[in-house]
């Protein structure tokens, strides 16, 4: 972002909805609710610093409840748009759109979200209701009076909503929509369409978990005329031109002091201790046990994993000269960024150890019993062996009993 600035480009950042919380964590517990609130407003702060243009709302969103999202969209120096979500008195507590200026052009955004089940409504936000949000979105750009350039739109919304609003709504000239599901895959990494021309409108659709960004630019050269992809060959000389890409998002992107500190001051909050007792130096909090502490008592199953891949994974990028770089890392050794963040120095976390698959569970050593394991999740598989970064498929089917520890003796 900041040599797009320093070239003199003002990019635009946006936000497709579910940023905020995630709704499966939503917990009783007042504590881990305070830690939800506090996290929000890290990601608001750090939002606000990026410069964000405009964000969707999501159902994720209100998580807390509605009424806490309304307060905390106070705090955005950003509009939180939804042109379809009114309140019993019929006031409308987003606005729909919003009309923005960069490189001398204006943009009008409108954002909208898909109804959500009878069951959410009741659980999150009782005193709203919703309407189509295409309609909602065909009348808020009918409604513009000002001119405007360019149109974009922020689509919570499913796949078929995304394809009708391209096919229908010309003035449309770029859809961002990080919530349709395209394919039944259980994962992110696996989807696709993450950037595209489709009935000459530009689709962003960038992969979740803060793993990748979509980016476009665009050379806008004639109005309410079809996008075309740079690489198309077919495009008639004149026509409006975008140039699409993507990029990964790791937790290791150049460090940013400014960030740095945001980041500690919330995890100095959500320990709920004295901030006084924390210094700003990077401390990683951390669940992981480690190998070593493992295999005291599961020395078969070390074995076994010792004679893997696995536990030469770091090895590998020494091999290769590659051990300090930042992009390599998260895959090849053990909880990047919560164990450790200094590349140079990964100290006992080296290669993929147990809880890179097992998960955490820190309190199982004292009482195995009373603390035993989830179910290994094959999610945990996907996020190295993501096709889209090591070009390598990955059948879980196969893959899973070449790593499958031997069971346990149990009596
Ligand atoms: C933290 C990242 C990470 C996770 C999680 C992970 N892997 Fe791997 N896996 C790797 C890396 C890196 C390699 C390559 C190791 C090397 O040779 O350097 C690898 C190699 C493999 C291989 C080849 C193994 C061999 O012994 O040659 C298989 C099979 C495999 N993984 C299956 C799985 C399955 C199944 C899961 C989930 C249960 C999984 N992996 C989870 C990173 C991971
Ligand atoms: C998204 C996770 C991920 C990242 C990032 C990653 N790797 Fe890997 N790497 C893997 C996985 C998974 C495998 C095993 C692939 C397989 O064989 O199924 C692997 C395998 C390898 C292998 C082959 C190991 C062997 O001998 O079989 C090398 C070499 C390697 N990685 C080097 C690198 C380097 C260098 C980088 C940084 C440029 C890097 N990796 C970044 C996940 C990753
Ligand atoms: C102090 C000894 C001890 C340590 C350390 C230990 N375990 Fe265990 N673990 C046990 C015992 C005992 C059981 C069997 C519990 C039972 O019978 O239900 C067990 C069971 C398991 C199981 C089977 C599933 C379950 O929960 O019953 C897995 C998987 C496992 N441990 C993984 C790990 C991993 C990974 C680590 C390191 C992070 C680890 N263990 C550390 C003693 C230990
Ligand atoms: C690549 C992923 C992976 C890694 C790394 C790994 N395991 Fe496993 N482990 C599995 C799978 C898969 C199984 C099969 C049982 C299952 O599906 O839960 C298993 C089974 C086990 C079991 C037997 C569970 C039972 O119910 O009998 C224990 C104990 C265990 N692992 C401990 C460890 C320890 C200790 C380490 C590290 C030294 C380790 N695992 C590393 C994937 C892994």
């Amino acid at each position: 972002m900041n040599s797009l600035k320093s070239e003199g480009i003002q990019p635009f950042i946006v936000d497709g909805g579910d940023w905020l919380f995630h709704l499966n964590k939503l917990h009783s517990n007042p504590l881990v609710q305070k830690q939800m609130d506090e996290k929000a407003q890290l990601l608001i702060d750090a939002y606000n610093r990026f410069g964000t243009a405009a964000a969707c709302l999501g159902e994720h969103d209100m998580a807390l409840g509605l009424d806490r999202l309304i307060e905390l969209n106070g705090k955005m120096k950003f509009p939180l748009l939804c042109a379809n979500l009114s309140l019993e008195d019929g006031t409308k507590p987003f606005s729909g759109s919003t009309l923005l200026e960069s490189q001398g052009r204006k943009v009008l955004m409108v954002g909208a979200i898909q109804i959500p089940n009878d069951r959410f409504i009741g659980k999150y936000c009782p005193k709203a209701s919703f309407t189509d949000p295409v309609e909602a979105i065909k009348s808020e750009i009918a409604r513009q009076t000002e001119k405007y350039d360019l149109c974009i739109v922020l689509g919570h919304i499913d796949r078929t909503d995304v394809d009708r609003l391209a096919a229908e709504v010309p003035e449309i000239d770029v859809i961002v929509e990080p919530n349709s599901m395209s394919r039944t895959e259980t994962t992110w990494v696996n989807d696709d369409i993450k950037a595209t021309v489709n009935e000459g409108c530009v689709m962003l659709k960038p992969s979740g978990q803060g793993s990748e960004m979509a980016r476009a630019d665009l050379w806008l050269r004639t109005d309410r005329q079809p996008w075309f992809d740079i690489w198309n060959e077919e495009a008639p000389p004149g026509s409006n031109i975008a140039d699409l890409s993507i990029a990964a998002l790791a937790p290791h992107i150049g460090r940013h002091p400014g960030m740095e500190k945001i980041v500690q001051g919330f995890v100095r909050s959500t320990r709920f201790k004295d901030p006084g007792d924390i210094d700003l130096s990077f401390k990683p909090v951390t669940n992981f046990l480690g190998a070593t502490t493992c295999s005291g008592c599961h020395p078969q199953q070390a074995d076994f994993w010792k004679n893997t891949g696995h536990a030469d994974a770091y090895q590998t990028l020494v091999d290769t000269g590659d051990e300090f770089r930042y992009d390599c890392m998260p895959c090849h050794v053990t909880g990047y960024g919560e164990t450790f963040v200094d590349a140079h120095e990964p100290g006992r976390w080296k290669d993929v150890q147990c809880e890179s698959c097992h998960g955490n569970n820190p309190r199982h050593p004292i009482q195995p019993k009373a603390f035993p394991w989830p179910k290994l999740d094959v999610n945990k598989c996907w996020a190295c062996h993501n096709p889209n970064e090591t070009r390598v498929a990955f059948d879980p089917a196969e893959a899973l009993p070449k790593v499958s520890c031997p069971p346990m003796k149990r009596n």
